[in-house]
Formats: structure tokens, C-alpha cells, sequence
């Protein structure tokens, strides 16, 4: 646990992800890596990973290729459109989960993203989906994944009254919450008595460290080729 109020936890040093020397950079030298951020809701974090492509620490890393998202009225997507980032949306509802999975990867793949950015992207992947992209699907979580897996985390840290969480970013596998974990941040919760303290406290983290997190990824040789 640490004592550091929230604003001080996310102005870390810059991550590692410490892969050994000579491997191959995710993105050729002179190109930003190109983005597909998925969501279904708010989208807060592609929000903030926007614009950390614009003004932050991706502004010379990568770009925003597409938004995506599986629901066509999520707030999110309006928001991106009002980013001037290009949008797209295929409904899932009705749809079975194989068929709209391989349906979205087609879609997705006419923007030819080097990374895969879920970002409150609220559906359990398929192999449909996973394997077009494998090793290069990034999702956040709003709890320790060995310790929290699917959805309401924030809710899961309120009613427990734990006194911290961790965010953590992590490459999506086949399985719920369970791939390999590439960052995580400790959030504060003592004194967080209302389930929107918590939850702000955890954006504004995770906000901070999806970027880091990204950025990271980007910069660092990597002995498997994404
Ligand atoms: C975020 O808290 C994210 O970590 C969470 O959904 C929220 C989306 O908010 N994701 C998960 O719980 C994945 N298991 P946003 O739409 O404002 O980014």
C-alpha cells in the first residue's frame, strides 16, 4: 500500500517492459503504430488515450486508426467522432458470438491495426477474434486479474472496503482476464466512501497507465513479431 495521494501515483517513471535485447520494435522505425480502440459504453480511457496520441505521450508513437464499437448508440463513439477519429460500429445484440466476432475482425482488419486497444469493450472474445490478432490484444481491468476477473471490479473493491486496487493492463488470451500481465498500478482507496470516489480514483490511473502502458509496448523490442 502506498501513501501517495492519486495524482502523485500516476506520475510514475516511465515503464519497461523489459524484453531482452535484440528483438524486433512491434512498429518499424518512422511509423506510428496504428490503433483500433474498442468500446461499448463512456469511453473514458480511449478518451484519454486520444489524447495522449494528440498532445501526450503517444503524440509521436501512434495514431488513432479506427474506434470500434459493438454497440452503434455508445456515448463513447460520439465522443471519438467529435475527435475527428474514424468510427465504426457493427451491432452485436441478437448476433451469436463466432459469427459477429469473425464479422468484427474483418471489419477491423480493413484499418490494419497494430495493436487491438480494448477499452471498456464489454464482450468475452472468441477465437474468431483472438486469433486474427493474436499477441497484439490490449485490454484494462480495474482490479489485479489474478484476483478480480470480468465485470463490476470498482463495485467488488466498494463492497469489500479493500483499501487499494490495482489496475492492471494485460494482453487478452482466450480466456476471461487471464493473459499475461504487461503493467499494474496500486490505487489508494482508505477514505474512499462512495463507489464514484473509487471509481475516480481508478480512471484517473488508469487513464495514466493504459498510455505509459502503450507507449511501452511500442518502444520495446520484442523477440515474438507482433
Ligand atoms: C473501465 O473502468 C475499464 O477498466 C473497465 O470498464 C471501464 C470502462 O470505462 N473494463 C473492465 O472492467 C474490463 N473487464 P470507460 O468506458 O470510461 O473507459
Amino acid at each position: 500500500m502506498t501513501n501517495a495521494s492519486p495524482q502523485e501515483q500516476i506520475r510514475q517513471a516511465p515503464l519497461s517492459l523489459g524484453e531482452g535485447p535484440g528483438g524486433k520494435l512491434p512498429v518499424e522505425a518512422g511509423r506510428k503504430a496504428r490503433l483500433a480502440i474498442l468500446l461499448s459504453g463512456r469511453g473514458s480511457n480511449m478518451l484519454a488515450l486520444v489524447k495522449a496520441t494528440q498532445t501526450g505521450i503517444l503524440k509521436d508513437l501512434a495514431e488513432v486508426a479506427v474506434v470500434f464499437s459493438n454497440q452503434p448508440d455508445a456515448p463513447g463513439l460520439a465522443f471519438a467522432a467529435e475527435q475527428g477519429c474514424p468510427v465504426a460500429a457493427l451491432p452485436s445484440q441478437g448476433r451469436k458470438r463466432e459469427a459477429f466476432d469473425a464479422e468484427a475482425a474483418a471489419l477491423l482488419q480493413q484499418y490494419q491495426p497494430d495493436f487491438v486497444v480494448l477499452a471498456g469493450y464489454m464482450r468475452i472474445l472468441s477465437p474468431a477474434f483472438i486469433q486474427p490478432f493474436a499477441g497484439r490484444i490490449i485490454n484494462i481491468h480495474p482490479a489485479d486479474t489474478h484476483q478480480h476477473q470480468g465485470l463490476h471490479a470498482y463495485e467488488w473493491a466498494f463492497d469489500n472496503h479493500l483499501p487499494e486496487t490495482k489496475i492492471t493492463v494485460h494482453l487478452v488470451d482466450e480466456g476471461l482476464d487471464t493473459g499475461p500481465i504487461l503493467a499494474q498500478q496500486t490505487v489508494d482507496l482508505r477514505g474512499a466512501d462512495t463507489l464514484a470516489e473509487v471509481e475516480r480514483r481508478g480512471l484517473a490511473v488508469e487513464h495514466d497507465l493504459y498510455a505509459r502502458t502503450l507507449a511501452a509496448l511500442i518502444t520495446t523490442p520484442s523477440k515474438t513479431s507482433c
